[in-house]
């Protein structure tokens, strides 16, 4: 399967991150757990040099905990602060408060030293579209959504979202964009829905998700839909439409119908918490 993918605003949006990186101590940057790696643009470690670092493993609620707990315990040995949250239902958001002061514990001890108490910490959330960078604002922020205003010494236009005393968010989102010239990032992005799905061929993914499915979790489409385990990924597709009545006329199986609700159980965690890749 070959992807070509031109997202349109990329060096416009990338240029706006980097403007609005001098304006923040911290990088908040969401993942998503089922591919930590995958759903990263590469380009943040150099757009985010000098600043206080913080993942979010998002959507966590889909992906499995053991692997969650690994992923975090990766991202923690090279020095990033980590929390695992579901945006969609606010697991996970009691503690960022804590974390974030942890995580710029060196600015606020920098501030201090040079008699500047109090000065909220600056945040911006980035991640590649889809990962749930407005769930979280929105959840983040709730009801102190109170915006602060234009500032003296802030790029007129730059609404900053106070949180509380000490931390005040960027509201507009850095967005970036994932980079795949290996295939096999492509495929994780285009299982979750990070690639539209019209620039791909539905059945081809659904048929690939099912060649991982039988791999690395054995069992899952057996049990989800009442269907035999086989070699061949395509009949198995052909088996999850007989199951779920996917038909064209002249009863033919649709298995175009079949493809597009594997991948939206899928993506919806209704074939479970899975994960796609592992740390190494
Ligand atoms: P973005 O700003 O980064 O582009 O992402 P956005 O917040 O729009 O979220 C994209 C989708 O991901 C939304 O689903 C949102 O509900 C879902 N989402 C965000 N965070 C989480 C999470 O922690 N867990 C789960 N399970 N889902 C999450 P949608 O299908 O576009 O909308 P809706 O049907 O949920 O309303």
């Amino acid at each position: 399967m070959h992807f070509q993918w031109y997202p349109g605003h990329m060096t416009k949006a990338k240029r706006m991150m980097q403007e609005n990186m001098k304006l923040i101590d911290l990088v908040i940057e969401l993942v998503d757990a089922r591919v930590p790696i995958s759903s990263r643009n590469p380009d943040i470690d150099e757009l985010g040099k000098n600043k206080a670092r913080l993942i979010l493993l998002n959507k966590a609620d889909l992906a499995e905990d053991r692997w969650n707990d690994a992923w975090a315990e990766y991202f923690r040995a090279k020095g990033f602060s980590v929390v695992k949250v579901n945006s969609k239902k606010g697991g996970g958001m009691k503690s960022i408060h804590s974390v974030i002061q942890e995580a710029c514990k060196e600015k606020i001890e920098r501030d201090r030293k040079r008699g500047i108490l109090n000065r909220p910490v600056r945040a911006m959330v980035v991640g590649i579209p889809n990962v749930g960078k407005s769930t979280f604002i929105n959840s983040l922020a709730g009801k102190a959504c109170a915006k602060t205003g234009n500032k003296p010494g802030v790029t007129k236009g730059k609404q900053w979202i106070r949180l509380n005393k000490q931390v005040e968010l960027l509201d507009t989102p850095g967005i970036l964009w994932p980079k795949f010239e290996d295939q096999s990032v492509g495929l994780r992005l285009a299982f979750i829905g990070s690639i539209k799905d019209e620039i791909l061929n539905t059945e081809e993914l659904a048929a690939e998700l099912i060649q991982f499915l039988n791999e690395y979790y054995p069992g899952v489409l057996e049990g989800k839909y009442q269907v035999e385990p086989a070699a061949d990924a395509y009949v198995m597709l052909g088996q999850i439409a007989e199951s779920r009545h996917c038909l064209l006329k002249g009863n033919e199986l649709d298995t175009e119908k079949a493809a597009i609700l594997l991948l939206d159980d899928f993506r919806n965690g209704r074939l479970g918490r899975l994960t796609l890749e592992y740390p190494q």
